[in-house]
């Protein structure tokens, strides 16, 4: 039985003040009893240290939404696995498509990018889904399969049995148009065939997240299908009783 998963994604939101306010409402809710399901919230670098200190001793997760595929040096800008790490940092989303569409990230940086997350310790959460015109085309399969297959190419599918896949049609994200349950769960499905192929037990128990318009409307008809494992959540997590129901849909 695969235990479910749901993070949010703040991307680059918020402010001091507000995400002290995200954060109590976020930790009041998870007190009243939030079950069966790791909650991870990932906010921008800058406010790694104000949300740690505020999760700690809660069942909080703190994830990051980016890291450099180098281990240090002169990267002017990046920020290394190894200092996400020194900040208990426990989830690293890699290959977000904003970081593809908007900053040119390759199929071959993500895979360095998960190499290093691994070796560090964290666990990535690789993102990988098709445009409109991909699914239109009926490229949608096939588009995902091979962002997975760079980095079972970078390093074999035992990179798997640490890391979770998030499926987020570019679509779907941010547009308030979910992938339909029968969509996203054909797409899981895909993914955990493809893996299969490679280690039965890799694909059995790698968590596969949905992610795309996810609100606290439709994550229980989501969740409830059989090969989604949680959400990686945009908009919605920067409400901290949407995001609460949003893990309470879990069951
Ligand atoms: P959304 O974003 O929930 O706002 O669609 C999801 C994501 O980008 O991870």
């Amino acid at each position: 039985m695969r235990r479910a998963l749901v993070a949010g994604n703040w991307k680059m939101n918020g402010s001091r003040a507000d995400i002290n306010d995200l954060m109590q409402g976020l930790l009041t809710g998870l007190s009243e009893g939030v079950n069966g399901v790791d909650v991870v919230v990932c906010p921008p670098f800058p406010y790694l240290t104000q949300v740690t200190e505020a999760a700690h001793g809660s069942e909080l997760i703190v994830g990051s939404q980016n890291v450099c595929e180098q281990s240090s040096g002169a990267y002017t800008g990046e920020v290394a696995a190894s200092m996400l790490r020194d900040f208990n940092v426990r989830y690293v989303i890699v290959g977000h498509s904003e970081r593809r569409q908007l900053y040119g990230e390759t199929d071959q940086l993500i895979a360095s990018k998960v190499g290093a997350v691994s070796e560090a310790g964290m666990i990535p959460v690789l993102c990988v889904g098709e445009t409109r015109e991909q699914r239109d085309r009926g490229a949608a399969e096939e588009t995902v399969l091979a962002q997975i297959a760079s980095v079972v190419a970078a390093h074999g599918v035992s990179a798997f049995a640490d890391s979770v896949i998030a499926y987020e049609p570019v679509w779907a994200i941010g547009t308030g148009l979910s992938a339909t349950s029968e969509q996203a769960q054909h797409m899981h499905a895909v993914i955990r065939q493809y893996l299969a192929r490679h280690d039965a037990a890799v694909a059995d128990a790698v968590q596969i997240v949905y992610g795309g318009s996810v609100t606290a409307d439709n994550a229980e008809e989501l969740f409830a299908c059989p090969d989604i494992d949680g959400g990686l959540v945009g908009g919605a997590s920067l409400n901290a009783q949407a995001f609460i129901r949003i893990c309470k849909s879990v069951s």
